[in-house]
């Protein structure tokens, strides 16, 4: 590990704004702020609003500057990612805003019932060869539904047909309340609106616009009741190589 990295790990054990439980440390405990992060460590009543996988956590501290009355949680497992975002909310002495460090499988250790309102994905891995893997896939949505109140809005940004073709299958098959749908956020109504959603731009999504590649965006409900099931259906592999993703198999098109 370089030093820059080892130096942010040490620091961010220091952050009164990070939470770091990986699965490992997991093992037969139970997290003590599971269904009390608004009265343990927000102290309001505000509602909480999750970004998973959100790296260096722009939209994390982005939305918390343009809603200071809400409460926001960028997750993901990498810390030297995160600690960009933790330690611009110290410096900025953002008061609503944590990280946790964290595998998203055991997501809903971390949240009590109907704790949280709305879930973030920004540019999540498309994780086209393991259905299991994919953010959007049922078996992440089973473990939202714990956490996230009923009918709770769940936004998707990336730049990948395969998840954002995925995600939509996956919505439509399951009867999910579609709210908004564009394979082409900079050119849609809600850019004519100039949606805050505009404002805020993460790493990865710089890269795919500097390559010339549409930002898609979904915005659906996830209600309580209704049993999951995964859409059976073959979808296009993306023809690019992904940032840090792993190689292309040779394969066309995957579940
Ligand atoms: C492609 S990056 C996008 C980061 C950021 N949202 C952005 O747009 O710049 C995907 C991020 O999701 C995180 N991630 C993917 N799967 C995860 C999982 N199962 N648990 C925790 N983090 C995960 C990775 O560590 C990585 O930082």
């Amino acid at each position: 590990m370089s030093k820059g990295k080892l130096q942010k790990f040490a620091e961010m054990e220091t952050f009164s704004n990070v939470f770091q439980y990986p699965f490992a440390a997991m093992e037969g405990v139970s997290f003590d702020m599971q269904g009390f992060w608004r009265e343990r460590f927000f102290h309001n009543d505000h509602p909480i609003i999750l970004e998973l996988g959100c790296g260096k956590g722009e939209y994390t501290v982005g939305l918390a500057k343009l809603y200071p009355e809400i409460n926001f949680i960028g997750v993901d497992i990498k810390g030297a990612r995160m600690y960009t975002g933790a330690k611009q909310a110290l410096d900025e002495n953002l008061q609503n805003v944590a990280f946790l460090r964290t595998n998203i499988e055991i997501i809903d250790r971390f949240f009590g019932p109907d704790e949280v309102q709305e879930i973030w994905l920004t540019f999540s891995d498309p994780q086209m060869k393991n259905v299991h893997k994919r953010l959007t896939s049922t078996f992440f949505m089973a473990r939202y539904r714990r956490f996230l109140t009923d009918r709770g809005i769940i936004h998707l940004k990336t730049d990948s047909n395969f998840l954002f073709t995925y995600t939509s299958l996956m919505v439509e098959h399951n009867h999910l309340p579609l709210l908004f749908k564009t394979e082409d956020l900079y050119h849609s109504q809600l850019s004519e609106e100039h949606s805050p959603l505009l404002d805020i731009r993460t790493y990865y999504e710089s890269m795919w616009m500097e390559r010339g590649l549409n930002i898609r965006y979904l915005q659906f409900q996830l209600p309580h009741d209704g049993q999951l099931t995964e859409p059976e259906v073959e979808i296009p592999l993306d023809e690019y190589r992904s940032y840090h993703r792993s190689k292309r198999s040779s394969r066309s098109t995957s579940k």
